[in-house]
């Protein structure tokens, strides 16, 4: 049984390793990444020159859809390696008319070194990566993955760039804290992180309905 288990999730990861999926759900419209010979252009890829934010694991893409309904000048992408999460929040999208937003089906760290171009993102949103909390296991953690980071330096904007962080799993926060407080490129924000009037995902709902503490920090490349 555990093997099937395992089995399955790494099924998933191969899957959306080896098919990688830029999705326009409103449009019903989805093109296959691996056809593409360049890095992807936002302008062709929305139709318009607004600036663009990424959502790392948008799970059923609630962040998404009410980001660009409060922010319609903004262009969003989620990305999702989980069939199940980037098929719900595709629907989602569709359901809501949302014009803005895009779902990549792929790992995003393959995604951004790939097919994502230098300075070319304005902010992360990073909501309740997978704490992997088994010791044997935090390998697997995306803020382990030193690649991770470097594409992360890469491609956010230099001038304005953003890396917004919640999770309810303290040692992997602290982790995170003093991974970027030790990083010559980022800035802790302390307005923007203490700031209240943000967009809840489903996960922090979820944990705050359980009272669970959640942490939140906004790093900046200042
Ligand atoms: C704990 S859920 C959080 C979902 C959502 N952000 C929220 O707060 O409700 C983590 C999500 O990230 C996705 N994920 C984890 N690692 C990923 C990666 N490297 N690339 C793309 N998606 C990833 C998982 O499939 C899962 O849907």
């Amino acid at each position: 049984m555990q093997c099937n288990i395992k089995k399955s999730t790494f099924d998933h990861y191969w899957q959306s390793l080896a098919n990688p999926i830029l999705a326009n759900p409103t449009e019903k419209v989805s093109t296959a990444l691996k056809t593409l010979d360049s890095l992807l252009n936002w302008e062709n890829v929305f139709g318009n020159d607004h600036s663009v934010e990424i959502e790392v694991g948008s799970g059923k893409g609630k962040f998404l859809k009410e980001s660009a309904q409060r922010n319609p000048k903004i262009n969003y992408i989620g990305i999702e390696r989980a069939s199940k999460y980037f098929k719900r929040s595709c629907e989602r999208l569709a359901k809501h008319n949302i014009t803005t937003a895009r779902v990549v089906y792929c790992d995003a760290t393959y995604f951004l070194q790939k097919y994502v171009a230098d300075q070319s993102v304005n902010a992360f949103h990073i909501y309740f990566p997978d704490p992997w909390p088994k010791k044997r296991h935090r390998k697997r953690r995306i803020f382990n993955n030193s690649i991770w980071i470097s594409e992360l330096v890469r491609t956010l904007n230099n001038k304005s760039g953003e890396i917004y962080i919640a999770t309810d799993y303290k040692a992997y926060f602290c982790e995170i804290q003093e991974l970027f407080d030790c990083h010559p490129t980022f800035e802790y924000c302390p307005l923007k992180s203490t700031e209240t009037n943000y967009i809840q995902t489903n996960f922090e709902i979820k944990y705050r309905k359980q009272r669970r503490p959640i942490y939140r920090a906004v790093y900046i490349k200042p």
